[in-house]
């Protein structure tokens, strides 16, 4: 199990998205419409990394492109963020789910799934070269700074990695958006991923 050897070894970011379809480094394709590759400029200072696609982005094939997409914009464009100007991708490219009657629900991905997915964000990363990673979510921070990263402890800290796919980059983290759309206080959930944003 493991990406690796679906990575295109050299080449940019059009040919890693171009060999991504290809890609069995897990199950996870097997039920998926399709690989959901990141969006943004090559000259990208920031890379922001979610955990996987959703129900909406399976089908667009775009990432952050269903609700929490659209409360991630709302937070953006109030910290003073422009989305065209960062590129979005996931810590797992494939959309994980269960089928309840015609709905499909969302379930995290395993970590032996983040793990097998990794090579894919490593690469990006590589192309990339960003100053700043922001990780949105506990799935996406473990995949960045390793499966020992406490979210609830470092959330909105600026962080500098030694190792891992981001060593020498600058890394801030916060929760995942469909975490504040889950919120029971959805207003001060709101309100402190806002402050972790600004950080960045
Ligand atoms: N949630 C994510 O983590 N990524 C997406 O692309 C959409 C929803
Ligand atoms: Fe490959 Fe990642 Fe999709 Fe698994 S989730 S098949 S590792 S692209």
């Amino acid at each position: 199990m493991g990406a690796q050897e679906w990575v295109p070894g050299d080449g940019g970011l059009d040919e890693l998205r171009a060999a991504i379809g290809g890609c069995r480094g897990c199950g996870l394709f097997e039920h998926a419409t399709q690989p959901v590759f990141g969006r943004g400029p090559a000259a990208a200072r920031v890379v922001v990394v979610g955990e996987q696609p959703g129900d909406h982005e399976d089908v667009d094939g775009e990432p952050f492109t269903g609700p929490a997409g659209k409360l991630l914009d709302r937070a953006l464009v109030e910290v003073g963020l422009d989305r065209g100007e960062l590129y979005l991708t996931n810590a797992v490219k494939h959309f994980r789910f269960r089928r309840q009657g015609k709905r499909r629900i969302h379930e995290t991905p395993r970590r032996s799934e983040v793990v097998a997915c990794t090579p894919w964000l490593a690469a990006e990363l590589d192309r990339l070269s960003p100053e700043t990673v922001v990780c949105l979510g506990a799935t996406a921070a473990k995949a960045v700074l390793g499966p020992s990263f406490k979210l609830t402890e470092h959330r909105g800290e600026e962080l500098r990695p030694d190792d891992g796919l981001a060593a020498g980059l600058r890394v801030v983290t916060t929760v995942h958006p469909s975490a504040v759309l889950r919120a029971p206080d959805r207003d001060s959930a709101y309100a402190d991923f806002v402050a972790d944003l600004k950080v960045v």
